[in-house]
């Protein structure tokens, strides 16, 4: 059974959807860790990232690969470099947006997520899996939350890493990413006609997880 899971920045889509995988036993891919890889690369090697070509190229030329680590953790590499860490700033996820508005990457983005979930028993979570990636997913979830809660939960997660910024900052950037998701021509942010909402405003995390193994077991029997 393989699992899809989208929804908008902030849903808490990559916490839940790793504890589902664990409790399945499943193999976890978190696709915008691919897509924030390539804004990392951009950024580093000073490619203009306005310039699609050349964005698209950079990807071809590389190697993104997801591995999980001794600590049982996914790790995510840009050719040999582990760039794990370095992929979780404000300037990475504006950047990774503007990325993932281009076709020809996520032609290839397509096809390594594929091959990712070729074996099955995957939990896929990122904004296209039930729409585009996996479109026959056995079960699909787009998860959401209120714009101002999503923006608390991640600066929540961003003062625990250090970083600086405030709430509503965090809400600006996040209204400019749905859109950018919601509004680009490409296999843009949209809920699968099959998938299942749900609105995690005011929920718990346990509840959420509870709730997606529920579904998941229905739709085995
Ligand atoms: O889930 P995230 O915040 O790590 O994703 C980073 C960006 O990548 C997000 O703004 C949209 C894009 N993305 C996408 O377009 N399609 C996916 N399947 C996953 C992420």
């Amino acid at each position: 059974m393989n699992i899809a899971i989208d929804g908008p920045a902030g849903a808490g889509k990559s916490t839940v959807a790793k504890l589902v995988a664990e409790q399945l036993e499943y193999l976890y891919i978190d696709t915008g860790s691919m897509y924030r890889a390539l804004a990392w690369a951009v950024i580093t090697k000073q490619v203009d990232v306005e310039a699609e070509q050349a964005v698209s190229d950079l990807l071809k030329q590389n190697h993104i690969t997801l591995k999980r680590d001794t600590d049982n953790q996914q790790h995510i590499f840009w050719n040999d470099e582990d760039v794990t860490d370095r992929i979780r700033t404000p300037e990475v996820s504006k950047f990774a947006s503007v990325v993932a508005s281009y076709a020809p990457v996520r032609e290839q983005m397509l096809v390594l997520q594929r091959e990712l979930a070729v074996a099955g028993n995957v939990v896929m979570d990122g904004r296209d899996i039930g729409t585009h990636v996996l479109p026959d997913a056995e079960v699909k979830i787009f998860l959401t939350a209120s714009i101002r809660e999503r923006a608390e939960r991640r600066l929540q997660e961003l003062l625990q890493k250090g970083h600086q910024t405030d709430l509503a900052a965090l809400e600006a950037e996040i209204a400019e990413r749905d859109k950018r998701d919601m509004e680009r021509e490409v296999a843009p942010l949209r809920q699968a006609d099959d998938a299942v909402l749900i609105d995690t405003t005011g929920m718990t995390i346990p509840q959420v997880v509870e709730r997606i193994l529920e579904i998941c077991k229905r739709s085995g029997e």
